[in-house]
């Protein structure tokens, strides 16, 4: 069972901030080479709703298989600060994406979108980074 969930929380984690990656580093300066505007929000709408729905399950996921590791597996994080810190960063990256989902998708402010993006990649880097140490 901790395999499973260590297994799902690592496979969520790497959709989320992989396709953070691939949104920044390979879709976006592709979408910037398009002439048309129209064809370039169309073509970022339709491509960021379907990630954004990635987004939403992996943090469900991400959440779910944290808590079950923390309490079932890992009950001495409550007095690792380390791990508070990821939980606090998680936190953040959430709000960040609320905003992102509910204000600049809606607003269809895609330019304004990928500053955000890059955000929350440095603090995801950083949630692995720390987890990883700790561990
Ligand atoms: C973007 C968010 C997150 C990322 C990228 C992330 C990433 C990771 C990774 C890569 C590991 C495995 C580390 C390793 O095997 O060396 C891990 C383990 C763990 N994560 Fe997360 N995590 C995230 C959110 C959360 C949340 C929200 C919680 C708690 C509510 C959580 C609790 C844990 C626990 C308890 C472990 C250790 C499991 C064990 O030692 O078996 N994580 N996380």
């Amino acid at each position: 069972m901790a395999k499973s969930m260590l297994f799902l929380h690592i496979f969520f984690a790497m959709i989320w901030i992989g396709g953070m990656v691939y949104s920044l580093l390979f879709l976006q300066p592709a979408l910037k080479s398009l002439e048309r505007d129209d064809i370039r929000k169309d073509l970022a709408g339709k491509i960021l709703r379907r990630f954004f729905l990635g987004v939403w399950l992996s943090i469900a996921v991400l959440f779910l298989t944290g808590m079950w590791m923390w309490h079932e597996v890992r009950p001495d994080f409550s007095q690792n600060t380390l791990f508070h810190i990821k939980l606090f960063l998680f936190t953040l990256m959430v709000v960040n994406f609320v905003y992102i989902y509910f204000y600049l998708l809606r607003k269809q402010l895609f330019s304004h979108i990928p500053n955000f993006v890059w955000i929350n990649l440095f603090l995801g880097t950083l949630i692995t980074a720390i987890i990883t140490y700790i561990r």
